[in-house]
């Protein structure tokens, strides 16, 4: 499977088959992990914690005990690091045909962060489960995808835009950006909010974050910006594989933005 299929086919899995985790697949993603790099340049530390004997695992997942954390430094955009990280780590995963879902919120935060020897000054933003989807799912993962909508996505245009944000970006007008800014459209988000909006101007694609009205300060930690790496990792993979060649930088183009709505980073295309 490659990436593009990974980005297609990934779904968060909850209900697993009770299968271990094999301890080829155990150290595979872990050997990826190490090696992930992101455009921040910020380290993350990876490790394995088993429900057996490390953590209580989450409530919401059934039929695992591997699980996968990442901490770091507190540091000016470690989320945007973070999610990047952590997807580049989940879509490794579900090519080798390892299940995972993001978890920021439905676990025992305390205990995970214990276990992963958190001191001051670092964070642990998420965990993931691993292993082996089960063909069925639980009953209380088809209600939680209910809720949260978690098969549908916002349509391209009214995520992306041409020039300014009063310019909806039509898919068939987006040339060599249509197929990284639909793997960005695909992306997962806590609690399926997809806050990443995006504008294609002169050459670059500047990212913004739509921030949810209860958390729409712009600078305190904040999940959203979580689900911001994860678009810019997905931007990065897509852009991979239709050969487009792109460079990374923080330089706002100070195009007006509406309500709430963030400068996070920008790809100059090239
Ligand atoms: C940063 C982040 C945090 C998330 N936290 C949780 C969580 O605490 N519990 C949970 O069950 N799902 C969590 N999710 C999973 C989302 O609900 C899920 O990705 C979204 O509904 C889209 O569904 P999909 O992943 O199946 O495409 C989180 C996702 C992200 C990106």
């Amino acid at each position: 499977m490659n990436t593009m299929e990974a980005i297609r086919t990934r779904r968060s899995v909850r209900t697993f088959d009770g299968r271990a985790l094999r301890e080829e697949d155990a150290r595979r993603i872990l050997d990826f992990a190490r090696m992930a790099e992101n455009p921040y340049e910020l380290p993350v530390t990876w490790m394995l914690l088993d429900a057996k004997k490390d953590v209580p695992g989450a409530p919401v997942i059934t039929g695992t005990d591997a699980y996968l954390a990442g901490k770091m430094r507190r540091a000016d955009h470690a989320e945007e690091a973070f999610g990047y990280t952590f997807e580049k780590i989940v879509l490794f995963a579900q090519t080798i045909g390892v299940g995972t879902t993001w978890i920021a919120g439905t676990m025992n935060r305390a205990a995970f962060e214990r276990a992963a020897g958190l001191s001051a000054g670092e964070v642990m933003p998420c965990v993931s489960p691993l292993g082996y989807a089960a063909k069925k799912m639980s009953l209380r993962e088809t209600m939680m995808r209910k809720g949260v909508r978690a098969d549908s996505r916002m349509d391209f245009q009214t995520l992306f835009f041409l020039g300014d944000f009063d310019t909806p970006l039509m898919p068939e007008a987006a040339g060599q950006c249509r197929e990284p800014l639909e793997a960005v459209r695909l992306s997962p988000s806590a609690v399926n909010k997809q806050p990443w909006r995006a504008v294609l101007r002169d050459g670059a694609v500047h990212f913004y974050e739509k921030k949810n009205k209860s958390s729409a300060s712009a600078d305190a930690w904040d999940v959203q910006k979580i689900d911001m790496g994860i678009a810019l990792c997905h931007f990065e993979l897509g852009a991979e594989s239709v050969g487009l060649p792109f460079s990374f930088r923080i330089a706002d183009p100070g195009i007006p933005a509406p309500e709430n709505t963030f400068y996070i980073a920008s790809y100059e295309l090239a």
